[in-house]
């Protein structure tokens, strides 16, 4: 497999794209003999949203702990605004990178709403003391984060679930929750691993109209996702991931063109319309469901016409009458056929 690392496939930023947040550059992460990410350059700007695909132990999670502060990578620079990223996930936090999990990390036996509170923690000024004498000082920014805590959790859709425990929520409503608590640190940038892992087909494409609104927001997004449909739909730019080494990055029409990347990761063309082959799919299922159906319509029309037959079989008791179950011999035994 050829794989390149060069600059020439990396398309240009996306129109009205900002100024350069995320700069990884070079990034290896070596375990014992084991290189899962290899030399790994990718940028994000403000105002994008960067898709980060590629196959199982690609190594896509790996180089998401290298940009957060769980890894330190053994070769290469992550710099966040300008500034090598400091290898501590809390000082990366609160640098302006915020992420989720690809295995769920909640708090199982708080609510909702203390999940998110969880999550202001970078952002509130109120020290050891503060809490402990629960001042007005202390009041007053506890009011300020649960209310900033209760607009997120509106903002996902979990505002009427504030007072759930976490556990007790289903895996979709999980997933969303972890955003907002991402969100609570206010970030400028956004790392979301598998988002939709777990969720249907309507769950993810309301995580795909959250993750627009996230953007909208003035918030960059890396995300790491298997389903296809949704980052083409969804992101400027996608850097496909093989064997730990960056095979392409460009616009979703170039990656999903790419030969390398069909042969590395997609099996098979997509269309040009990323819902196409999904929306192909289900016709051909309908079309398969509806053969059936009829099928087994006739079989049951024909099945009903035998056991007419047999039922004026035993009844006749003349050869006009055994004469008139003759005038459709081919139904009848076909009929029969179809109730062995
Ligand atoms: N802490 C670790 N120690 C040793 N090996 C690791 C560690 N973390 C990841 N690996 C290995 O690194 C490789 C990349 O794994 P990674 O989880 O980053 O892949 P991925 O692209 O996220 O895959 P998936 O799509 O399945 O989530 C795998 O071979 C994995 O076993
Ligand atoms: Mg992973």
């Amino acid at each position: 497999m050829t794989t390149d690392t060069t600059t020439t496939d990396t398309a240009p930023a996306a129109p009205g794209s900002g100024t350069p947040l995320l700069d990884a550059r070079g990034v290896t992460m070596r375990f014992g003999g084991l290189t899962a990410v290899r030399g790994v350059d990718l940028t994000v700007n403000s105002g994008e949203i960067v898709g980060l695909i590629g196959p199982n132990g690609a190594g896509k999670t790996t180089f998401f702990n290298c940009l957060t502060g769980l890894y330190v990578p053994t070769e290469g620079e992550v710099r966040f605004r300008d500034k090598v990223l400091p290898p501590k996930s809390f000082k990366v936090t609160a640098a302006g990178i915020a992420r989720t999990f690809q295995n769920i990390r909640l708090f199982a036996n708080m609510t909702v709403l203390e999940n998110v509170l969880v999550g202001r923690h970078t952002r509130t000024k109120e020290g050891f003391w503060s809490a402990v004498l629960r001042g007005p000082g202390f009041h007053r920014a506890e009011a300020t984060s649960r209310e900033r805590a209760m607009e997120l959790l509106e903002f996902v859709g979990l505002g009427h679930k504030a007072d759930h425990l976490s556990r007790n929520l289903p895996y979709g409503e999980q997933r969303k929750l972890e955003i907002a608590r991402a969100l609570a640190s206010e970030p400028g940038l956004l790392l979301l691993d598998e988002p939709t892992a777990g969720m249907n087909p309507q769950e993810t494409r309301a995580t795909e109209e959250l993750v627009f609104a996230i953007r909208d927001r003035g918030i960059a997004v890396l995300v790491i996702e298997h389903d296809m449909r949704f980052i083409f739909n969804l992101c400027d730019r996608v850097a496909v991931l093989v064997q730990g080494q960056k095979l392409i990055e460009g616009d979703s029409a170039t990656v999903q063109g790419d030969e390398r990347v069909v042969a590395a990761y997609l099996g098979e063309p997509l269309e040009n319309d990323p819902g196409a082959a999904e929306a192909a799919e289900v016709e051909a299922a309908e079309a398969h469901a509806a053969e059936a159906e009829a099928a087994d319509a006739e079989a049951q029309a024909a099945g009903a016409q035998a056991t007419d037959a047999e039922a004026a079989e035993a009844q006749a008791t003349d050869a006009e009458a055994a004469g008139a179950q003759a005038e459709n011999p081919t139904d009848t035994a076909a009929g029969k056929e179809n109730d062995r």
